[in-house]
């Protein structure tokens, strides 16, 4: 599931920089995410600490893409 769509970057995308080790500031440096228009950064932060937190489910799973 596409999260930013001004920088094309999905829900697996963040799930699995999280799973590199990246920190918040990080991932949104790297990738610009939520700091384009804002619009998905509160739903951005909250996949993220979820994902940080083991908590977060992708809605649709990487292979099936
Ligand atoms: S939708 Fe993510 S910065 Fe615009």
């Amino acid at each position: 599931m596409i999260v930013c769509s001004c920088n094309v970057l999905s829900d697996q995308d963040i799930v699995d920089a999280v799973a590199c080790g990246i920190t918040w500031k990080q991932l949104v440096r790297k990738t610009k995410l939520s700091s384009t228009c804002g619009r998905c950064a509160v739903h951005a932060r909250s996949i993220y600490e979820r994902a940080k937190a083991g908590t977060y489910v992708p809605l649709v799973p990487e292979k099936e893409k």
